[in-house]
C-alpha cells in the first residue's frame, strides 16, 4: 500500500469540506477521484501533499504516518503534486528546467558559478526524461515558447525528475485543446505503468481509460468506490455526478 487516508475531516470555518474520508491506494495503481465542482477534490489533494492540514484523521504514506510532516518533507519522501497553475521558469530551456529538477534528486544544488550543464550525469538524466515526456526535440527551447500543452508536459517531466513515488494530478487536461488532451493522456497512461498516480479529472472517457479504481466525492463525502465498470453501472453515480 502506498497511501492510506483514515477518517480525514476538514472544515473551513463552518463549512465542512471533507467528512470521514477513507481511501487506500496500492503501489502503481492509478486511482481517480471524481465529483462535482466544490466537492472537495483539490482540498483532498492538498491534505495528501501537506499544503493544508486536516482537522482529524491520518495520512499514511508507505505505511508511515506523515501527519507531522510539511510539504517539503513529504515531497522528499516522494509525494509530488502538479498544480493547475503554470509553475515553470519561462526564461529557462526545457533541458535547463529538467536539469534543475533532476539536481534535487542527486542533492546537487543549483549553482550559478558552476553551471549545472557541466554535470554530465544530470544532463543525461534530463535528456532521458525529455524523451519520456516527448520533448526530446525541444531541449534548447525556452519554456515561454512552448505551446500550453507542451508546457504542461514539461511540468509533468519536472515532477517525474524529482523521483516521485506518488503523483497527484489535479485536472491535468484543464485548458487544453482536444489534441493536447490526447497527448497528455497518452503520456499519463505511459507513466501509470511506472508510477502510483492519483488523478482528478472531469472527462469521464479519460477516467475510464486510465483508472484502476474510482472514488466519487460529493459535498465532502465519498459516496461510491469501485472499478470503472462499477461506476458506469452505478445508478447513484449516474444521478449525482453525471446527471443522467
Ligand atoms: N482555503 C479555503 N478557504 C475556505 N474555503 C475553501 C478553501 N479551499 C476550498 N474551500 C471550499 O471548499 C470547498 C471544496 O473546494 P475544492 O476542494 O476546491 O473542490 P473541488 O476541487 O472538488 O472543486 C468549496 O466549497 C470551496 O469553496
Ligand atoms: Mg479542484
Amino acid at each position: 500500500m502506498i497511501l492510506k487516508l483514515s477518517n480525514i475531516n476538514k472544515s473551513f470555518g463552518s463549512t465542512i469540506v471533507l467528512e470521514d474520508i477513507n481511501i487506500t491506494s496500492e503501489k502503481k495503481e492509478c486511482l481517480a477521484i471524481i465529483g462535482p465542482n466544490g466537492a472537495g477534490k483539490s482540498t483532498l489533494f492538498k491534505v495528501i501533499s501537506g499544503i493544508i492540514k486536516q482537522d482529524n484523521g491520518y495520512v499514511e504514506f508507505n505505511s508511515k504516518s506523515v501527519n507531522a510532516l510539511n510539504v517539503e518533507e513529504r515531497a522528499r519522501l516522494g509525494i509530488s503534486q502538479s498544480f493547475q497553475k503554470n509553475s515553470l521558469f519561462l526564461e529557462m530551456t526545457v533541458k535547463e528546467s529538467l536539469m534543475i529538477a533532476c539536481s534535487h534528486k542527486y542533492k546537487v544544488s543549483f549553482n550559478f558559478i558552476k553551471p549545472l550543464y557541466k554535470n554530465n550525469f544530470i544532463s543525461e538524466d534530463a535528456i532521458k526524461i525529455a524523451k519520456d515526456i516527448g520533448l526530446q526535440n525541444y531541449l534548447d527551447i525556452k519554456s515561454e515558447f512552448l505551446s500550453y500543452g507542451l508546457q504542461r508536459q514539461l511540468e509533468l517531466g519536472i515532477a517525474i525528475a524529482c523521483n516521485p513515488r506518488l503523483l497527484l494530478l489535479d485536472e491535468p487536461t484543464a485548458g487544453m485543446s482536444p489534441a493536447e488532451t490526447k497527448d497528455i493522456i497518452n503520456l499519463i497512461k505511459k507513466l501509470s505503468k511506472e508510477y502510483s498516480i492519483i488523478i482528478v479529472e472531469h472527462d469521464m472517457e479519460v477516467i475510464y481509460n486510465l483508472a484502476d479504481k474510482i472514488y466519487v466525492l460529493d459535498r465532502g463525502k465519498l459516496i461510491f468506490e469501485g472499478s470503472p465498470n462499477a461506476v458506469k453501472n452505478s445508478e447513484l453515480v449516474q444521478k449525482v455526478y453525471l446527471g443522467i
